[in-house]
């Protein structure tokens, strides 16, 4: 096997094993808002595995990248992986990556300084993850040499299955939430009165 084939199998294992990563990353995500128990884990035991699983899949976006850039074979520069679309390899495809790359920078960036920015900020460009994934899955079909192989397919509509389930779950759980609030403020102002104290 040449180095060239060596990187190229690494980008490839690289980039399925991120997009599994970084699919049970957005799970753990909704399940922490959700404030899902994960059996056999203690309370916090769903935060700390986002956290260390977001830094797992991160550790393989490096080597997926770093393959891409040092394999001679394509040519990718430091730049095509951070501005996107500017690639002469497969300008569209890599493009996406790059944006993906990008948004996930921007929430990894702005959760190591969580304590420093705030909650507000935080929360927002947090939003970007939900942006972020579906633009990766689209880059891995789009550029993938196993998009047509079984395994790779099977894995891909497996990981959109469950984050769009999930997903929908977060949605579901909002409309509620927010149909249940003024319900609820009307209770606690109506308890008061009863009570007699002011609302
Ligand atoms: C942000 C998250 C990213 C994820 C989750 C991701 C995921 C994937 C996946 C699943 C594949 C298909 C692998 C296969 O066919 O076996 C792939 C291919 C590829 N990715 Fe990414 N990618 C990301 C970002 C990037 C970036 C920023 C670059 C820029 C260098 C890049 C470069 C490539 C290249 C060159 C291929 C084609 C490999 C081949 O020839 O099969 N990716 N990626």
């Amino acid at each position: 096997m040449t180095d060239s084939s060596v990187l190229w199998y690494a980008n490839r294992a690289s980039g399925a094993a991120g997009l599994f990563l970084f699919t049970v990353v957005v799970l753990l995500g909704i399940a922490v808002r959700l404030r899902v128990r994960l059996p056999g884990l203690p309370r916090f035991g769903t935060v700390s595995l986002h956290r260390v699983l977001s830094l797992s899949a991160t550790a393989f976006l490096a080597l997926h990248i770093t393959s891409a850039v040092v394999d001679g074979y394509v040519d990718i520069t430091v730049l095509d992986v951070l501005v996107p679309f500017t690639s002469a390899y497969q300008p569209l495809w890599l493009g996406l990556g790059t944006v993906a790359l990008d948004l996930m920078l921007a929430v990894l960036v702005t959760s190591l300084l969580r304590a420093r920015i705030g909650l507000r900020t935080w929360r927002a460009v947090h939003w970007l993850a939900y942006a972020s994934w579906p633009v990766a899955v689209v880059h891995g079909i789009g550029i993938g040499t196993d998009t047509g192989a079984d395994w790779l397919l099977w894995l891909t509509i497996s990981c959109v299955a469950a984050v769009l389930a999930a997903f929908g779950f977060r949605v579901a759980h909002a409309v509620r939430a927010s149909r249940r609030t003024p319900a609820a403020l009307l209770l606690t102002a109506e308890l008061r009165t009863t009570a007699g104290t002011r609302p």
